[in-house]
């Protein structure tokens, strides 16, 4: 199969497109024909090679140990492990392709991926394959932020910094669902971007420019506008990021 393949630390040049062995899926993987891949800030991570500890984290401390990066995916089950319980070959998944610990390259940027069938969810009929791809990591690290450390509550004033983010617009979003009170702190070039993905899911929300609050925030936040956002008629999440 072709894939992105990288032998060396360091930046986007040390990339090739080239042909490499096919994946199996073995025990509890699903190998997915892959039909969009997401960058995410840990991909940029473990192919710079940097901070250094990933390295000894499993990465590879002279080189990448595993060869193709990319840890979110989304695409068809091809054919399944002898344990897996939930899936069949023909179905649209997404999910990530490492457990745990993403500070490796996990093998997403490839034509096929195997990858553990914990870490995949049926892909929603109303997504894209590209949609789908980009939610995995940085959605799950803004439902960690929002629900679990967070426990954002119907009514709180939660503030968002770099709302305009791949996990920032995730929050947003997501402290909107819970019934909070969002504002978001991001470069006011992202208004109009953030009012569309705010209006998602909510009856009614306005948006306006506020930039003396943004310099409350920190000294490099002057330059940049502030945007709040309320909202009525809010829901609570019928389970997972799917809805
Ligand atoms: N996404 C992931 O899966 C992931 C994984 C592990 C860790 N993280 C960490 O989570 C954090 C956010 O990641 P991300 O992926 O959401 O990054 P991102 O997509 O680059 O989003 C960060 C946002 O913050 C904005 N920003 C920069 N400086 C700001 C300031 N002073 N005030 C307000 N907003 C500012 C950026 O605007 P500009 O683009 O205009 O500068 C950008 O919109 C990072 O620390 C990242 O390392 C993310």
């Amino acid at each position: 199969m072709k894939a992105i393949v990288q032998n060396r630390y360091g930046s986007s040049d040390v990339l090739e497109y080239r042909e490499v062995d096919d994946p199996v899926a073995r025990d509890d993987q699903l190998l997915v024909r892959v039909r969009a891949a997401s960058v995410h800030a840990d991909v940029w991570h473990v192919m710079r090679g940097v901070p250094y500890v990933l390295r000894i984290m499993g990465a590879g401390v002279r080189r990448p140990k595993n060869l193709v990066p990319g840890t979110d995916l989304a695409g068809h089950v091809e054919s399944v492990g002898p344990r897996v319980t939930r899936f069949l070959p023909g179905d649209e998944v997404f999910g990530q392709s490492l457990v745990a610990n993403l500070w490796r390259h996990g093998g997403a940027f490839a034509e096929y991926a195997a990858v553990p069938e914990g870490r995949f969810e049926p892909k929603p009929a109303g997504l894209t394959f590209e949609q789908a791809a980009a939610v995995p990591t940085s959605g799950s690290l803004a439902v960690q932020g929002v629900r679990d450390e967070g426990r954002v509550r119907a009514g709180q004033k939660v503030l968002i910094n770099g709302a305009g983010g791949a996990v920032g617009t995730f929050a947003v979003q997501l402290a909107k669902a819970y019934g909070a009170h969002v504002t978001g702190v991001d470069a006011a070039a992202k208004l109009d971007m953030l009012g569309r993905s705010a209006r998602t899911g909510s009856s009614t929300t306005r948006w306006r420019t506020s930039p003396g609050a943004a310099s409350a925030m920190t000294s490099s936040s002057m330059s940049r506008g502030t945007i709040r956002g309320r909202t009525s008629g809010a829901r609570s999440l019928p389970g997972g990021l799917s809805s």
